[in-house]
């Protein structure tokens, strides 16, 4: 039977490519183990970018040397998965055609709609412009925190780096903050997608 006779309701349209399917949960992984880690290598600090420390039970590895071993371990996974999510996310046109254009006024229309409870997630091949913008956000947030942690780790060899950032001090922050919007992206990003569980299923298996 060819692809038009079968009646829409029982075609079997991909979704998400099994590379995005893939990389997505690498990703999700990595993320969570350097979060965890990073959290466990902030407390131990001796000069705390801020006066609060996270609780011992949400960091990974009990002391300063195991958190600095899982954080180097999980920034491999992190970086070479992300090199290869962004390098056929722009290749394959995927960025362009998924994430763009955003429209201001596209914007605020579903954040109002998201409001009332109206948002719709009928086409899930489609994002809307709330959810481009995000991802389209999480993504420079994911290439800020690898950038901006390689400067902090080699600040003499990648001086340039480390420049770029307004310094050493000023890349910790930056390092910082870039980690706050994406436990702040993830929050809502792991709400919404139990909240649509369909949209769950489409990144697991693909439709
Ligand atoms: C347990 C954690 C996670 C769950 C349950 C989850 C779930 C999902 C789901 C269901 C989608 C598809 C959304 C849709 O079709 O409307 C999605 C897409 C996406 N997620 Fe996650 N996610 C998780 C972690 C993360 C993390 C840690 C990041 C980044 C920091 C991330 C970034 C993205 C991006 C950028 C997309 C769009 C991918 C594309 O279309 O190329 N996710 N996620």
């Amino acid at each position: 039977m060819s692809a038009e006779a079968v009646p829409m309701s029982r075609t079997k349209v991909t979704i998400h490519p099994l590379w995005v399917r893939i990389t997505h949960w690498i990703n999700a992984l990595a993320m969570v183990l350097m979060i965890g880690s990073g959290w466990q290598i902030y407390d131990a600090s001796p000069l705390p970018l801020f006066q609060f420390e996270f609780p011992t039970s949400i960091t990974l590895g009990g002391d300063l040397p195991t958190g600095l071993a899982w954080h180097f371990a999980a920034m491999w996974l992190l970086a070479a998965n992300g090199i290869v999510y962004v390098g056929l996310g722009l290749a394959s046109g995927r960025f362009r055609a998924k994430l763009f254009p955003i429209r201001g006024r596209e914007i605020l229309a579903d954040v109002a709609a998201a409001l009332r409870g109206r948002l719709a997630h009928d086409d899930l091949a489609v994002y809307n412009a709330v959810q481009k913008l995000l991802y389209l956000g999480v993504i420079l947030a994911g290439v800020v925190i690898v950038l901006s942690g390689l400067s902090i780790w080699k600040p003499i060899q990648l001086q340039w780096l480390t420049a770029l950032f307004g310094g050493y001090d000023a890349a910790r922050y930056v390092h910082f903050f870039a980690m706050s919007a994406i436990v702040l992206f993830l929050a809502v990003h792991v709400v919404v997608a139990l909240l649509v569980p369909k949209s769950l299923r489409a990144m697991i298996i693909g439709r």
